[in-house]
């Protein structure tokens, strides 16, 4: 039977970009003839039913705002069979055939439960940690990238005027990615993420050699998933004696105007996802593999560890001299 109606959500943690892929999602769904609706709050709105009918102009000037204009949530219930079932007799009322999500590991995990339902359904990466299989990139991780190395470049400033060491907590759940890349990017001296164990007396010799060359500022960046900042910190400062503070980025990492990237990432995962439903495809997420849009099962997605490159680890550590 030939799809008529879709919806779209988004769901956990929000990330920039969030609002051009929800916009490419209708807007190619009324392309293609089809009824577009939106469910407010993420899986939690669903199950209470918050669904409303989508035209072009409902999505009109949304691509360059943060966040997203749909809300989202972190729903348990949607955890559970009989949140599951009430959501998906929710869509049956709209006679909505097939759902887009947008979000991050949780999403994709209620997708898939969904799909198993018989509900048809196609995910699409979103969130800045990054931490995905089978996409090179989540919307929303571009922008955070480029808001930490501001960030960092501004800590430089006063790192420097003031000869102290920083220590800034970048966000990421348990990934590195954010932190590693950034830490290239921003030219810090040392980078700490989960996936990779460190000494701290080897940091400590790297950074007095560093000042002893000349180097006028000390930048750790640590990845939230390390679960170490305080005590990295603290090391700094009773043993080697540095003056030293922290940073904790946090929440700003999530918001702000997407970049160009991620405004066209959203835009073509967003296109994708439709055309993959229209195709009659299921439990499948959208990702940007190369330079190409595929889809890969989501058992796949949810079953795999996207690792962490050494060879980009170790180019951060080469080049922070
Ligand atoms: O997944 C995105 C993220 O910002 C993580 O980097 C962070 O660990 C987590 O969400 C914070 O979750 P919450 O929004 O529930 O505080």
């Amino acid at each position: 039977m030939k799809m008529k109606k879709i919806a779209v959500l988004t769901s956990g943690g929000d990330s920039p970009g969030m609002n051009a892929a929800i916009r490419a999602v209708v807007r190619t769904g009324i392309f293609h003839n089809l009824e577009v609706f939106a469910v407010e709050r993420g899986f939690a709105g669903l199950i209470e039913g918050q669904i409303s009918p989508m035209n072009q102009v409902s999505v009109g000037g949304i691509m360059q705002r943060g966040g997203t204009v749909l809300k989202t949530s972190r729903s348990e219930k949607f955890k559970t069979k009989e949140g599951l079932d009430i959501a998906l007799q929710k869509l049956r009322k709209f006679d909505i055939d097939g759902l887009v999500t947008i979000g991050g590991d949780g999403t994709l995990r209620g997708t898939r439960d969904l799909s198993a339902l018989g509900l048809k359904t196609i995910g699409i990466p979103a969130t800045i940690d990054n931490d995905l299989p089978k996409t090179d990139m989540a919307i929303g991780v571009d922008t955070a990238l480029n808001t930490v190395i501001d960030a960092i470049d501004k800590i430089k400033d006063t790192a420097s005027s003031h000869q102290r060491a920083f220590v800034v907590e970048v966000m990421g759940r348990n990934s590195g990615y954010l932190a590693l890349m950034s830490g290239i990017a921003g030219g810090v001296e040392i980078v700490l993420i989960p996936e990779i164990s460190y000494n701290l007396q080897e940091i400590s010799i790297k950074l007095k050699e560093g000042y002893q060359r000349g180097k006028t500022h000390c930048i750790i960046v640590i990845a939230e998933g390390v679960g170490k900042t305080n005590e990295v910190s603290k090391y700094l400062e009773d043993k080697i004696g540095y003056e030293t503070r922290i940073t904790i980025l946090g929440y700003l990492q999530r918001g702000g105007s997407p970049s160009a990237f991620d405004r066209l990432l959203a835009s073509r995962l967003g296109a994708a996802a439709v055309e993959h439903l229209l195709k009659g495809e299921t439990s499948k997420m959208v990702g940007l593999i190369g330079n190409k849009i595929e889809a890969t099962d989501l058992e796949v997605v949810l079953n795999q560890q996207k690792t962490i490159k050494q060879n980009l680890y170790n180019l951060a550590s080469v080049l922070a001299k």
